[in-house]
């Protein structure tokens, strides 16, 4: 019997109009232009403004892309999943939101968060229903408000995030194109470095925690940017040297988008060259759960059918992996 993968069928994307530059920052917080761009990497963020929008408006979006772009009829889409941070509300899925909103009325959805590495954990599960064999169309959206979680008076943090969307449609494939390998990983050690407090079960909301910002992302930067380095680096060599690959088999590496520096030490450890590490994080900064799946569709039309990607992501919780996936067509 032909062996089922589960390959990348279709890539969507949406980023909000309004561009947060380094130069309004400066206006908010002590910083300045070159501080951020050598220490990040990052000139601009997208933020999506407008009362009541939510991460559901952004993730709706960028599937509508995927959909029109790809000619797929929602109707046949089985499972919806958005992988996010910032949920449009604490109990409601928002994949569940979503999934009516686009017509994907026969499909079953839930929301995946793992920080950072949501979308990259999501590809695990989206890959591994399709290969069970029992579901033909997995839609996989990351999405993020962090602009809904993010102090403007904080500049550890304020000048890091963005707000965006990003889509992708698994389906079964059976000339073994697709995700090929993963190592996922986890480390509990890493939420007293990077978290939101407040809000939760352990802390539900007070007066005095709104009082004290305690809603807002917390970082502790360079304990969080020591682990990433290493471990983002560790599981993409990884990848390589378990399915027996060297840096010229490789023609994009996909890392997630949280410092110039973190992907560019992980791009070291590989040995790819800089041209084949897909970037956008000067135009988007860090969108979370987002930024694998921008990855893919602004450089979509670079991608050949049968080239090597590794993925690979480093987020709260602590949460990081690698995953090894064959592109499976030519747009
Ligand atoms: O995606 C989820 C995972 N997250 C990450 O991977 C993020 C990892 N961390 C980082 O990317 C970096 O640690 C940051 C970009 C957050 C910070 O860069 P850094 O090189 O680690 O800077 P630092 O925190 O060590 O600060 C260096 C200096 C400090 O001043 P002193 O103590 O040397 O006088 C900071 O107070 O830079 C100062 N500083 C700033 N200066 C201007 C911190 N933030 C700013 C700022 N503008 N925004």
């Amino acid at each position: 019997m032909t062996k089922i993968t589960a390959a990348i069928t279709a890539v969507g994307k949406y980023v909000p109009e309004y561009v947060l530059t380094n130069k309004e920052l400066e206006g908010y917080v002590d910083t300045n232009d070159e501080w951020i761009t050598s220490r990040t990497g990052i000139k601009e963020r997208r933020i999506l403004k407008g009362d009541g929008l939510g991460t559901s408006y952004m993730a709706i979006k960028a599937a509508e892309n995927l959909l029109q772009k790809s000619n797929t009829n929602p109707t046949e889409i089985d499972l919806v999943i958005v992988a996010t941070a910032t949920p449009d509300l604490l109990v409601a899925s928002t994949a569940t939101y979503v999934a009516t909103e686009i017509g994907a009325v026969n499909a079953f959805a839930y929301d995946l968060q793992a920080a950072c590495s949501s979308f990259l954990y999501g590809m695990s599960t989206a890959a591994s229903y399709i290969e069970s064999g029992r579901y033909k169309k997995v839609l996989l959206i990351g999405a993020d408000k962090m602009s809904s979680i993010i102090d403007y008076t904080d500049r550890a943090t304020c000048i890091i995030f963005g707000d965006g969307a990003g889509a992708s449609l698994f389906e079964p494939n059976t000339e073994s194109l697709g995700l090929q390998d993963e190592y996922l990983r986890s480390d509990g050690v890493g939420r007293d470095f990077l978290r939101i407090e407040a809000g939760g079960s352990i802390m539900p909301p007070t007066e005095q925690t709104i009082k004290e910002k305690k809603h807002f992302v917390y970082q502790e930067g360079k304990t969080v940017f020591k682990y990433a380095v290493s471990n983002m680096a560790d599981v993409s060599e990884k990848m390589l040297t378990r399915n027996k690959l060297t840096e010229k088999d490789i023609q994009w590496l996909v890392p997630h988008q949280a410092n110039k520096r973190i992907i560019e030490a992980t791009a070291k450890r590989v040995g790819v060259s800089s041209d084949k590490v897909m970037m956008n994080i000067h135009k988007y900064g860090n969108t979370t759960s987002a930024t694998l799946p921008l990855l893919l569709a602004d450089y979509e039309e670079q991608l050949k059918k049968g080239d090597n990607l590794i993925f690979a992501a480093f987020g709260g919780g602590f949460t990081w992996g690698a995953i090894y996936l064959k592109w499976a067509y030519n747009s």
